[in-house]
């Protein structure tokens, strides 16, 4: 414990503890302020606000560093594969060879859905958002799977995080096949994770399909930038909703559910776009100036983070996977490219962007790879939701295995009318 934070209010002072973290800003714990000032504090959009204490991932927003359990983002994606990443993140070490073996195998074994949930998605509209169908199809698995929704046992909590592991690649990579009218495809336990996924993805029955080998690691590569990423929007969301003591199957939909806005998950569908819009490479400055203008709404997608001021150490290795399935797949002049590469290079140089820290966040190469790879736009926040859930499982689990954890509450600055009387009907 460090030195206690003082606090003057009506010159009367208050003490209050600071607590210190392994490495980081320290807090000021305000938990007794209310008791003591009958005050709150005010920080909407949480800028000043740690909402809990947790071991699972660092970020230093103003160097740019990213890691999960102590490990730096660029060498788990450079050396890991996704699972390992999973099991660091869920048990907070990195797995022996045989904890390994056990951990992938578990996972293999659990990636096929309930027969019924074929039956559940003939309900949707075929031009439903992938995203529409995460949300409902996640959330459904507590309807079928009871044995797992028991929270207080940890055997259950367990064998619902496998169970989300395993089978939202198969949620999603069916979210993809009704929406273009194609069979469902089941899962090859033979293959690994990202392998499988893609194969559901993109396999017909009536052909044989090889995983190519450079995408498949391209994709695990990206699954693990986004694993995940402290206390953003949709673990909060995670966290919150499970304070309540609600099932993790409901948990991990209110977290899907918040990640598809713009402003979150869904900017890298947005940056896509946006790279779409623009075109071509003289169109840029018409852009940047839109961009500037605080008349015009419009932002540039895959650029800003509330955290990061600097580079997103995720961007620099995202920008290298780009290039590598680039050229992979043998696309050497792609437009999108080109206007990235000038957008990026003309942002960076820019009084306002400098000015206001505003750098390439991930979203803004995942879009130009993903396409590349053949997902459509409206898959695109659907793969950061897959890749998301062993980090809202793993922080749902920590805030659980917590013994003082209590059911989030935040209060509020009341600025409605003060008590008035009813007025019947006819009277107003
Ligand atoms: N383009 C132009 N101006 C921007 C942008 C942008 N992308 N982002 C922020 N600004 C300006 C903003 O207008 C404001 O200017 P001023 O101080 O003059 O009012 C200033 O920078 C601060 O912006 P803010 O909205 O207060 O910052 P925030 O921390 O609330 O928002 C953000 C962070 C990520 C929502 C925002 O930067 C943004 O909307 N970016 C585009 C969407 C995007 O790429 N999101 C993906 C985030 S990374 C993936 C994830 O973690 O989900």
């Amino acid at each position: 414990m460090s030195e206690p934070a003082s606090l003057i209010i009506a010159n009367k002072s208050v003490e209050l503890p600071v607590k210190a973290g392994s490495i980081g800003p320290s807090v000021i714990d305000i938990a007794k302020l209310y008791g003591q000032t009958g005050m709150f504090t005010y920080d909407p959009g949480f800028t000043s606000t740690a909402s809990c204490e947790s071991a699972i991932t660092y970020i230093d927003g103003d160097e740019g560093v990213l890691l999960y359990r102590g490990f730096p983002i660029e060498q788990l994606a450079e050396h890991g594969d996704f699972l390992e990443t999973c099991y660091l993140l869920l048990f907070g070490e990195l797995p022996t060879a045989a904890q390994k073996a056990d951990f992938d195998y578990r996972i293999t074994r659990h990636t096929m859905v309930h027969e019924q949930m074929m039956r559940f998605f003939q309900g949707f509209r075929r031009d439903a958002h992938p995203m529409a169908v995460m949300v409902a199809s996640v959330g459904a698995l507590s309807a079928f799977y009871h044995d797992s929704i028991d929270i207080s046992d940890p055997q259950q909590r367990m064998v619902a995080s496998m169970r989300m592991i395993a089978k939202i690649p198969t949620l999603a990579a069916m979210a993809y096949k009704y929406s273009i009218g194609q069979p469902f495809i089941y899962p090859q336990n033979d293959l690994d994770y990202t392998a499988n996924f893609l194969r559901m993805c993109f396999a017909v029955p009536c052909e044989d399909y090889k995983v190519n080998p450079v995408l498949s690691r391209a994709l695990d590569r990206i699954f693990i930038l986004h694993a995940d990423h402290e206390q953003n929007a949709s673990t909060s969301t995670v966290r919150l909703a499970g304070s309540s003591g609600a099932n993790p199957f409901a948990c991990i939909a209110a977290g899907v559910a918040c990640l598809w806005g713009p402003a979150h998950g869904g900017a890298n569908e947005a940056a896509l776009k946006m790279l779409q819009e623009i075109g071509t490479v003289d169109r840029i400055p018409h852009f940047i100036a839109r961009a500037k203008d605080k008349n015009d709404p419009f932002r540039l997608m895959g650029f800003g983070h509330r955290v990061y001021k600097n580079y997103d150490p995720r961007a620099k290795i995202m920008q290298k996977t780009t290039h590598e399935v680039l050229n992979e797949l043998g696309i050497k002049d792609d437009p999108l490219l080109d206007v990235a590469i000038e957008l990026e290079r003309i942002a960076l140089h820019d009084e306002y962007f400098i000015e206001k820290k505003l750098y390439p966040n991930i979203d803004f190469y995942s879009g130009i790879t993903l396409k590349a790879m053949g997902f459509p736009t409206s898959m695109f926040t659907v793969l950061f939701a897959l890749a998301r859930t062993v980090g809202w499982i793993a922080q749902w689990k920590e805030m659980i295995e917590d013994p003082s954890q209590r059911i989030g509450r935040p209060r509020q600055l009341y600025t409605g009318s003060p008590r008035r009387e009813y007025v019947s009907v006819n009277q107003r």
